[in-house]
């Protein structure tokens, strides 16, 4: 119960890494307001965590507005107090596939930024002052190796240029963000997780499901542990970090790739 008596807020939690995240943490005794654009499928995730005899809230938010996710944060201190963890994992690449840059649109651009990079920092800008106040806090942003280039076919990544800019993005705000706070007991760290194979009717499988079997194939001939994650394998990393065994380590990331 590496988590006990912690209060979380986690976004993107309906499904994918984010819903795993969610089901760890409750695993490991924390207490949690689930936040997702998708209202009802994460109420399903907090459903099942309590029914496991865990508590999870909910509420639907879009993580690029920011008097949304300003009212995010302040639904969690009325509901908990406090909070002491905050996993920006809402993202994604999106499902339609663009490979190169004369297909890239300036709104497709902005999108990817937006929800991959403008998200996190709002969350983070909005949580920091309260976690400031208490001289404790936990941030754990997620990135993606997609931020380190990708060769060839477009794989999982639909829309990997301006994917790849905004997780690079996170890298950096990452780095500084630690160093910003750090004299505050706010600890900031992301997790870069490579390809993970998420649960059926979720985004990634869905699109891996798509390609052809040989795109399939070059889709894990890179990884040295030949294989794709699981989402519960990016968790634990998530859980490690957010948690006070993680007590000397800020402004890293976190590489869940199988290898490189
Ligand atoms: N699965 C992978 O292989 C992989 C690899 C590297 C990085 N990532 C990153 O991990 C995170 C989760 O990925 P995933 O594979 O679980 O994706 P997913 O699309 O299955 O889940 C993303 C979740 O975010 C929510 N969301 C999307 N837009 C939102 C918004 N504007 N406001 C609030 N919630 C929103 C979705 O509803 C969904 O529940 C993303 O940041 C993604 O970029 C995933």
């Amino acid at each position: 119960m590496r988590l006990e008596g912690k209060k979380a807020i986690i976004t993107g939690a309906a499904q994918g890494l984010g819903r795993a995240i969610a089901l760890d943490f409750a695993a490991e005794g924390a207490e949690m307001l689930l936040a997702d654009i998708q209202g009802e499928k994460v109420a399903q995730v907090a459903a099942l965590i309590g029914e496991n005899g865990g508590r999870a809230e909910v509420v639907e938010v879009d993580v690029t507005d920011a008097a949304r996710v300003e009212a995010m944060i302040q639904s969690a201190i009325a509901l908990f107090g406090d909070v002491d963890i905050l996993v920006n994992d809402a993202g994604g690449s999106g499902t339609v596939g663009i490979q190169q840059i004369e297909d890239v649109t300036e709104e497709m651009w902005d999108a990817q930024i937006d929800l991959n990079l403008k998200g996190t920092f709002l969350a983070c800008k909005a949580m920091v002052p309260l976690m400031r106040k208490r001289g404790y806090g936990r941030i754990v942003n997620i990135s993606s190796s997609t931020a380190k280039g990708n060769f060839g076919a477009l794989g999982t990544s639909a829309i990997r240029l301006p994917y790849a800019s905004a997780k690079s993005g996170i890298i950096g705000f990452t780095y500084q963000l630690a160093k910003d706070v750090a004299p505050d007991g706010i600890y900031v760290n992301a997790v870069m997780p490579g390809f993970i194979l998420t649960e059926e009717g979720a985004r990634v499988r869905g699109r891996y499901e798509i390609l052809n079997e040989n795109d399939q194939a070059n889709m894990t001939s890179t990884v040295p542990l030949g294989r794709a994650g699981r989402a519960d394998e990016v968790a634990k990393a998530v859980t490690f970090l957010a948690s006070d065994d993680a007590s000397y380590t800020t402004g890293t990331i976190l590489e869940v790739t199988g290898g490189r």
